[in-house]
């Protein structure tokens, strides 16, 4: 990835000196505000040309980390590193980074062609034509050169911001919320269009975001962030598939977690008692440190039919469909379970089968591969009094 750079931009990249390019690692970083820790003990390595996510609800330090990263504050304790060279006090100007910030920053009396040129000009760079023209093209704008910031839409501008940043060759782009002040439907244009510059131009791209499926769409690797601490990193799969928190869990898409005790092991699997029914779920996916956990199985997992009606893999009975919600490419149920916990149930609508209705007895199946084990003494709701989507607005 990144590797394979089409001739002419590869000298977009080829700029930047060895010594600080690299992976950039942040060691044990804290930072306080008088008695509040915003980042706890952080540390992380992001390899070199990677698009990396931060992702965490409003407030959990997200910002802080990339000021840090960019050199706009200090650490209280800790390092930064990029490549071999120790960057934790340089100025922001003596570091090879550059940030793009939701509200584009972009000078409105100066032309698209010239915004993009400043950084160029300001390092004393006279011939600049050559390098403004080919970021132009690369966020396809070249016919917009002349024209100043206000005739531009907010997408356009978002665009022309990521080309002022990238014309400089940073060793690693910082991109806070980049997208957050884009409607939706440009929003996710904007995402794909990203990751595609992101792989052309092979820069590490560090991108915080508060949105789970921005995250998802565009980043190699997301760590999740929560309350100055990193939760969990690893690929969008990963953390969809084996979260190790219950945050994560429920922060990361939607998650049923029903509260049980392991029994038994049986080969690769453990037996597990959910409130008198016993389940199999895989031992390489279980996070607990005791028999307490919690099971937990995405919605879309689940799978529901009538009583009577065959089933396979794991089978909890005596459900009742509460709730229906035919949302186009799927309905989604609730269905309350004999113990008083609503289970949220996707089911896409592929084959034609009349939905289920409210009142509805149901049994709830599902492969056993699909279930994680959390600790049971978890806090099973954390991670989902933030709604992402609701700090759209913010
Ligand atoms: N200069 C500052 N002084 C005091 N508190 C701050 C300062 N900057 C950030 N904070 C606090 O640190 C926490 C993390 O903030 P921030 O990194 O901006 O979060 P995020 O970007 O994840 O929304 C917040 O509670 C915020 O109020
Ligand atoms: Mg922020």
């Amino acid at each position: 990835m990144g590797r394979s750079v089409p001739e002419g931009r590869r000298q977009l990249v080829a700029d930047v000196s060895s010594a600080t390019r690299g992976d950039l690692r942040l060691t044990r970083i804290t930072k306080t505000y008088g008695d509040f820790t915003a980042v706890n003990d952080l540390s992380l390595t992001i390899p070199e040309g990677s698009f990396f996510a931060l992702l965490g609800p409003s407030g959990c330090g997200k910002t802080t980390t990339l000021r840090m990263i960019a050199g706009l504050e200090e650490p209280t304790v800790g390092s930064i590193h990029l490549g071999s060279t120790d960057i934790t006090t340089k100025r922001p100007y003596q570091r090879p980074i550059n940030t793009v910030f939701q509200n584009y920053a972009l000078f409105p009396h100066l032309t698209i062609f010239e915004n993009i040129a400043f950084g160029l000009r300001r390092r004393g760079i006279k011939d600049v034509d050559a390098d403004v023209n080919k970021v132009l093209e690369l966020v396809e704008l070249p016919h917009l050169a002349q024209r100043k910031p206000t005739q531009l839409s907010g997408g356009q501008q978002q665009r022309i911001a990521l080309a002022r940043a990238i014309v400089n060759r940073p060793a690693l782009l910082l991109l806070d919320e980049p997208l957050g002040a884009l409607d939706l439907k440009l929003r996710r244009q904007m995402q794909i269009e990203l990751k595609w510059i992101q792989r052309e131009v092979g820069l590490t791209f560090v991108h915080v975001t508060h949105d789970q499926e921005e995250a998802m769409t565009m980043a190699d690797t997301i760590a999740v962030m929560n309350e100055g601490e990193i939760e969990q990193m690893g690929s969008p799969a990963d953390l969809y598939d084996n979260p190790e928190t219950a945050f994560v869990a429920n922060f990361l898409g939607q998650s049923n977690l029903i509260k049980g005790r392991i029994e038994g092991s049986d080969g690769d699997n453990l037996v597990v008692d959910l409130f008198g029914q016993k389940i199999a779920m895989p031992k390489k996916r279980s996070h607990a440190v005791d028999n307490s956990i919690y099971a937990g199985i995405r919605p879309e997992k689940f799978r529901i039919s009538l009583v009577g009606t065959p089933t396979r893999g794991n089978i909890l009975t005596g459900g009742r469909i509460e709730d229906v919600s035919y949302i186009g490419v799927s309905t989604q149920y609730q269905v309350l379970m004999p113990w008083g916990q609503e289970l949220m149930v996707f089911e896409q609508n592929d084959d034609g089968v009349a939905p289920f209705d409210k009142g509805d007895e149901v049994v709830i199946s599902w492969e056993p591969n699909f279930t994680f084990a959390l600790r049971g003494d978890e806090d099973a709701d954390a991670g989902t009094e933030v709604i992402p989507e609701d700090l759209d607005e913010e």
